[in-house]
């Protein structure tokens, strides 16, 4: 059952349960000595009333009301805290969870839906930790004591107020079933409508530069629309259930009353008992109330329970495994053997790549759009899995290596760059936060952002990203590729990561680079023949084949795919250049 995903966290807070139950055992206990007390008093007044006695019994009675209340407020106190406690924690291992999801657990699910179970869901969790646990108990224990005393006063009269009862159950279990289903639709269209808001506006520039806010704001509107309708529907189950439970309650009442007063005056009960039995029946109207609102929260709290455990049961797809073998030092020394790989089943992207690039030689990949150039890159960090004894660093087959050693050894600049909302320098640090001022300056030249670190106003320090001064293509590309220099890793792989910088700026980049590559192996991916030719080695793919291999010269020479990209490049050169 999907709630017992939860005995774990309520296992952390013995103490914590056990006072705060206990509490509502306490104020449920000291609650029902007010009835007793007030028919004690009507018995009492009757035989020999005076305003001595009026006065004890108010006294007591205002004190046992305190002490109820001193109780009332720590089982709140103590419970809702823990549900706060319990929150916090299922909040961080839902977050550290998604960090540790699989690359295709993105591609499948959309930031607004994670964004509305971590929030809304989350929330329901917690209604279902506190409130549901302290009203639930509290219903519990009042019900069970005021019916041992009214039973104690008048067992068949007890019986008739109870006569009800199986229709209540019936009901709640029908209008709590019909609830919960039209819960589950609520927080999916909020998952919608959260999708909708997040793109929204992660993709503004293009929102605006395609004129789409009209269509956009009807499409949320349908969508909000469609959310409110799901809740008034919801809202009409939920309204109605609570004034059917206290109708069937009413019609308890008046059997009471009725039979009730028949025994009074046939002198089974007294008007004391009589007043103390009425009491005890009134307390039972909100535990009975409630009751439909704890399996209400029940209902909706495991619904989301169910949304978070689905994230929160997905395997984190690359992680350590087998027997590893960690490695005193790793060269650099990369192969390929025989590589397959498919991102779906009976496509393959990568057929019989054979590649061996020794520790400190730099590969250069070229190959038209979609020939597999960024997945072969992707492979080598484990970003995702390679399939086994097709890919060896040093030897060693990289799914035995540990996946801490092998991602500390290698820095990779993806196509598409991502910076966070901080600072220049904190960007650049990302990998190695311990980095001094010096070295983060010395890689930001290295990757040719020597003019916007002058010119930026407050140089390493600006703000960038949202909420800061906005970069260029080619500037993010460079801090992405300071920030893997950074790490000094021992294989660099480079996708494609001077695209969006002009040539001349690029031939000054790699400049400095050429210094930076020595020692280790570089994969360097790019369109550009300017940018490759200097590899030691320059592999051509082509739809997921190795085509052409060997130096820049040799390929020219060759008078194959790569010696007509140069032809191309070149012409296009002398164009530019008339
Ligand atoms: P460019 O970067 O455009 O030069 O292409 P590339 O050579 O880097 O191609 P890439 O390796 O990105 O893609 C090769 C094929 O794999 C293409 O058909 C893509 O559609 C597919 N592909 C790439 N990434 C993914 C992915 O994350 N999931 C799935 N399912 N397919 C992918
Ligand atoms: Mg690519």
């Amino acid at each position: 059952m999907t709630l017992r995903a939860l005995v774990p966290y309520f296992r952390r807070h013995p103490a914590k349960l056990v006072s705060g139950i206990g509490s509502i055992a306490l104020a449920a206990a000291i609650g029902l000595v007010a009835p007793l007390l007030v028919g004690n008093a009507v018995d009492a007044l009757r035989d020999a009333a005076s305003a001595e006695r009026l006065l004890r019994y108010g006294v007591l009675l205002v004190g046992v009301v305190a002490l109820q209340g001193l109780f009332t407020f720590a089982q709140r106190w103590i419970l809702v805290g823990l549900s706060r406690d319990i929150e916090f924690e299922l909040r961080n291992d839902y977050f550290e969870h998604l960090e540790r999801l699989p690359l295709s657990f993105y591609q499948e699910s959309t930031t607004g839906d994670l964004m509305a179970r971590g929030t809304n869901d989350l929330q329901a969790v917690r209604m279902l930790c506190g409130p549901a646990i302290m009203y639930g108990s509290n219903t519990l224990f009042t019900a069970t004591g005021a019916l041992f005393f009214m039973a104690r006063i008048e067992g068949r009269l007890t019986l008739l107020a109870l006569a009800t009862m199986p229709l209540v159950a019936v009901a709640t279990q029908v209008f709590g079933s019909k609830i919960h289903v039209l819960f589950e639709r609520v927080q999916e269209q909020f998952s919608t409508l959260s999708t909708r808001v997040q793109e929204n506006l992660a993709g503004v520039r293009v929102v605006r530069a395609y004129a789409r806010e009209e269509s956009e704001q009807a499409t949320f509107r349908t969508a909000n629309d469609e959310y409110v309708e799901r809740n008034r529907h919801l809202i009409r189950w939920t309204a109605a259930f609570h004034p059917m439970l206290q109708g069937l309650v009413g019609v308890g009442f008046v059997a009471v009353l009725w039979y009730g007063g028949l025994q009074v005056t046939r002198g089974v009960i007294t008007v004391g008992e009589f007043v103390s039995f009425n009491f005890f029946l009134s307390k039972l109207v909100w535990p009975m109330i409630a009751i439909g609102w704890v399996i209400n929260l029940v209902q909706r709290g495991s619904a989301s329970l169910a949304r978070i455990l689905k994230v929160l049961e997905t395997e984190p797809a690359v992680r350590d495994q087998g027997t590893l073998a960690a490695l005193p030092e790793i060269r650099g020394r990369v192969v390929f053997r025989d590589m397959e790989f498919a991102w779906e089943e009976a496509t393959p992207v990568l057929r019989g790549i054979d590649l061996e690039v020794p520790a400190g030689a730099t590969v250069a990949l070229v190959g038209r759009t979609g020939a597999g150039k960024s997945t072969l890159l992707s492979l080598i960090p484990r970003l995702v899995e390679p399939p086994r004894d097709r890919l060896f660093i040093d030897g060693v087959d990289v799914r035995s290596l540990p996946l801490a050693q092998l991602r500390a050894t290698i820095a990779a600049v993806p196509q598409e760059t991502f910076l966070f909302s901080t600072t220049l320098g904190a960007n650049i640090a990302l990998g190695r936060p311990d980095a001094t001022e010096t070295e983060i300056e010395a890689v930001a030249r290295a990757a040719g952002l020597e003019q916007e670190l002058e010119e930026l106003p407050d140089g390493l320090a600006t703000r960038i990203g949202e909420r800061g001064i906005t970069l260029s293509g080619g500037q993010k590309q460079r801090v992405a590729l300071a920030r893997a220099l950074l790490r000094r890793p021992r294989i660099l792989l480079l996708d494609d990561c001077l695209s969006a910088v002009d040539t001349a700026t690029e031939e000054r980049i790699l400049g400095h680079l050429r210094r930076e590559f020595e020692g280790r192996t570089v994969f360097l991916v790019s369109h550009r023949v300017s940018a490759v030719r200097g590899a030691d080695q320059i592999v051509v793919l082509d739809r997921g084949r190795i085509v052409e291999r060997g130096r820049h010269d040799e390929l020219l020479a060759a008078g194959g795919a790569y010696s007509e990209l140069a032809r191309l490049q070149r012409l296009e050169e002398e164009l530019e250049a008339v």
